[in-house]
């Protein structure tokens, strides 16, 4: 698919890059002067936080640890199963450490939940959790992220790292899909789905 028809999938921009941009380093900023001088370990959840984990982790002025975590509950289907599956854990151990998780949305809340779980059960100091989006509504409090970039409600957000199907995941902003392009089966069969961003 070429970049025309990428932007012609697309209802509006919803943040521009200079909006992320200067949210992200309010975040940074923020876990700077929390974590500055306990050496944190910044995790990001594959794949939808690549971008964002990136500039944050760029954008903060302490030394970090980085590392990678890859789960997923939604298969092929057009609806979670409702469990959570691990695809790649942590290279390292986090006993004792301050954990930083670093998600692109938080939706259900379900792999929030899980996540937090698991790190808990290896003793971390402790564990905060950052989103970029924070959907309103769709989880319970338990589940809500300790920071969070911007609420959103209802719309279906693709770009900077978040994706319809595996597609638009490369769009520097974020932006809302057209309803028709996640309603009328336009999807590729064969791609993954992505429906916890629909309501
Ligand atoms: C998305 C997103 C979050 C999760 C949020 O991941 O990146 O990890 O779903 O949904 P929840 O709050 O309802 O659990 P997805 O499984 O689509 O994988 P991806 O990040 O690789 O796109």
């Amino acid at each position: 698919m070429d970049g025309q028809r990428l932007i012609h999938d697309l209802e509006r921009v919803l943040f521009t890059q200079e909006q992320i941009a200067h949210r992200v380093t309010q975040l940074a900023r923020i876990l700077t002067r929390r974590f500055g001088t306990l050496r944190p370990v910044l995790v990001c959840v594959l794949k939808g936080a690549c971008f964002f984990y990136v500039d944050l982790c760029r954008s903060m002025d302490c030394a970090i640890d980085m590392d990678f975590i890859s789960v997923s509950s939604y298969g092929l289907s057009a609806r979670s199963t409702g469990v959570v599956r691990l695809n790649r854990d942590l290279d390292q151990p986090i006993t004792g450490r301050h954990v930083i998780l670093v998600e692109d949305i938080i939706d259900s809340g379900r792999t929030l939940e899980y996540l937090k779980a698991l790190f808990a059960a290896r003793k971390p100091a402790s564990v905060t959790t950052v989103a970029l989006l924070e959907k309103q509504g769709c989880h319970s409090a338990r589940s809500a992220a300790d920071l969070y970039g911007f609420p959103i409600g209802g719309e279906f957000v693709v770009g900077y790292g978040l994706d319809y199907a595996n597609q638009y995941r490369n769009l520097p902003y974020l932006a809302v899909l057209k309803p028709e392009r996640y309603t009328s089966g336009a999807a590729d069969s064969t791609q993954e789905r992505n429906p916890q961003h629909e309501t």
